[in-house]
């Protein structure tokens, strides 16, 4: 999703600024602009380009330049054009501006304070630019800055430069994140750590509300009423950012390749020879809850959902999963001692952190699994546990899910009595894996014969029910393909109307209870026309299944089944020309409400 980044210092800014904004590519976007300071005419030169940040590139000029502010856009408010498109200038030309967020109250703004002023773009964030420059008729930058935020209702990450003072630049936040950075030669700042990295060797993560004012050597950091706060940097240490596809065409399949060796990175540090690497304070205090609560979007939710059946198998725990979105403005009806876990590959999504919020606001406890050590929701829980899956740079999440169920797992163990290995089981998942990954190239030929429609289905039952979800999930978002995950069972009671020739059905089978009701079930669609495939676990499964997995712990199933459903999205995208990494239409990082 939209992505800032603004420099300030002795070093050339436009270089830094392209460089973190091709950092942020990751999250998504379908427009990108830059303003720079133009040392021959003394003030800002604003470029803006529809689609990838090569047309950006190429329509920028040759000078240097200490000052500049860029943004990737994510359309929310207005369609993808270059004049929605960001950084937006007041119409005094006095004012530049980028914004990540929503600002719910626009309209109302423009009605009492803008009906004067002349649009030009569709998008909410140009109020913002306007009413600085209005306020600031009658009052310092910084005062008009502060009065502007004062009359914001919504999300706000935001960096302003004012033409009659280039040297000072402004940065704000409200619930979108905001990360600043210092440097030996300058300030960085940006809406995600991967644009601080390079530039910046302390960082500081603004809270909401606060502003902070930089020059090329310094910062003040104050509140909404001008107040100076305090503040403490931390050093920037970034994981080792792998920028690099290696050997492989996209990240997409690197990142499912390199599921053996997370799971064994986990493996190695939350386990040591006697004890779970998890604080036993934690561990007690989760113990004695009556009731967890996870909460996650898309495919984190879709671990979650596995998250349930390992933590109330292992212990005697009752759990419930929500979607972040639901649960946000439509909680159920909560019981007297919960415990909230919010899982989040990204750590930023705007719709866990409206749950989070809430959840503060009434003191419950929060635990957060995420990818990002130092993201928002790492920050504001109570506590974090880490999935160590390394930064993962395709939109379509992969490693991010099994590093989830894994930690879900250990967590489950930790809060159980313990009367299996789970660290063997976890090792042998890995194998399982690795010797998947070595001899799957079948599948890219399958998918050619399999796929032909423009839906398909996945069924199974139980854990397996579950991965159909999200392997639904990663082949529609990236191939396009309207695909439904559903419990085999169910789908004779109504959505079996939809079976026609041809229509592929992928089912999975791990669960030894269930595994020939599912496989009636694919009888039931194959007489009405089905294309059927099936991937089992070698102890359920038949001489003609068309992908057979080494046997794991059942309840481990999940992290070895997904992976040829990954493959499966991977291979369908690639036949139609997609583009995998990026698939239309998504952010990586969804950081809007
Ligand atoms: C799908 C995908 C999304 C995310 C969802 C939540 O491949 O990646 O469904 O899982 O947007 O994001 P996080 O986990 O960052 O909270």
């Amino acid at each position: 999703m939209c992505g800032i980044v603004g420099y300030i210092g002795n070093n050339n800014a436009k270089t830094i600024v392209m460089d973190g904004l091709r950092r942020l590519e990751y999250r998504g976007y379908d427009s990108a602009g830059v303003s720079l300071f133009n040392p021959d005419t003394n003030g800002f030169e604003l470029i803006k380009k529809k689609g990838r940040i090569v047309n950006l590139e190429a329509a920028l000029p040759g000078y240097s330049t200490p000052i500049a502010i860029g943004h990737t856009r994510w359309a929310t408010h207005g369609k993808v054009s270059q004049e929605n498109a960001h950084p937006h200038v007041s119409a005094s030309g006095r004012f530049t501006i980028v914004h990540n967020g929503v600002i719910d109250n626009h309209m109302e703004l423009r009605k009492r304070y803008l009906e004067h002023v002349e649009f030009k773009s569709q998008t909410d964030s140009e109020v913002i630019v306007e009413l600085i420059d209005l306020f600031s008729k009658n009052l310092s930058t910084d005062s008009a800055i502060r009065k502007t935020l004062s009359a914001l209702e919504g999300s706000y990450a935001l960096l302003v430069m004012d033409n009659t003072d280039p040297f000072t630049m402004y940065g704000a936040k409200h619930k979108s994140p905001l990360l600043l950075g210092k440097g030996e030669e300058g300030m960085v700042i940006g809406s995600d750590m991967m644009a601080l990295i390079d530039v910046a060797d302390n960082y500081l993560a603004l809270d909401d509300e606060t502003l902070v004012r930089m020059d090329t050597k310094n910062f003040t950091l104050y509140n909404i009423d001008g107040d100076v706060l305090p503040y403490k940097l931390s050093k920037l240490e970034v994981d080792e950012i792998d920028s690099d596809k290696g050997e492989f065409d996209h990240f997409m399949l690197k990142e499912i390749h390199e599921q053996p060796a997370v799971l064994r990175r986990i493996i190695g540090e939350y386990f040591n020879e006697t004890h779970i690497r998890i604080d036993d304070a934690l561990i007690h205090s989760i113990a004695s809850r009556d009731r967890i609560y996870i909460l996650a979007a898309g495919t984190s939710m879709h671990a979650g959902l596995v998250g349930k059946t390992l933590i109330e198998k292992l212990t005697d725990i009752p759990v419930e999963v929500h979607v972040a979105s639901e649960f946000a403005y439509d909680p159920p009806k909560l019981t007297a001692n919960p415990q909230f876990i919010m899982i989040s590959q990204s750590g930023e999504t705007a719709d866990l952190r409206a749950c989070l919020m809430n959840l503060k606001k009434d003191a419950h406890p929060t635990l957060t699994l995420t990818n990002v050590k130092t993201s928002t929701l790492a920050r504001e829980a109570d506590h974090f546990l880490q999935l160590f899956a390394g930064p993962e740079i395709a939109v379509a999440s992969t490693k991010a899910y099994t590093a989830q169920i894994a930690v879900l797992a250990i967590l489950g163990y930790a809060l159980s009595a313990q009367s299996f290995d789970l660290k063997r089981e976890l090792s042998e998942v890995a194998i399982a894996m690795e010797d998947f990954l070595s001899k799957s190239n079948s599948i890219e030929s399958d998918v050619k014969t399999l796929l032909t429609k423009r839906n398909a289905f996945y069924i199974g039952r139980g854990l397996d029910n579950k991965v159909c979800m999200e392997a639904a999930l990663k082949l529609k978002e990236i191939s396009y393909i309207q695909t439904e995950g559903f419990a085999a069972g169910e789908l004779k009671h109504g959505t079996i109307a939809l079976i026609e020739e041809d229509t592929p059905v992928i089912a999975i089978i791990a669960n030894e209870k269930t595994a020939e009701n599912t496989r009636s079930n694919l009888s039931e669609v194959e007489s009405r026309g089905a294309k059927t495939y099936t991937i089992a676990l070698e102890s359920v499964a038949h001489d003609d299944d068309d992908i057979v997995l080494n046997n794991v712990s059942p309840l481990l199933s999940p992290l070895i089944t997904v992976i040829p459903t990954q493959l499966i999205a991977y291979y369908a995208a690639l036949h139609r020309d997609l583009d995998i990494d990026k698939p239309r239409n998504l952010a990586k990082s969804v950081t809007v409400e």
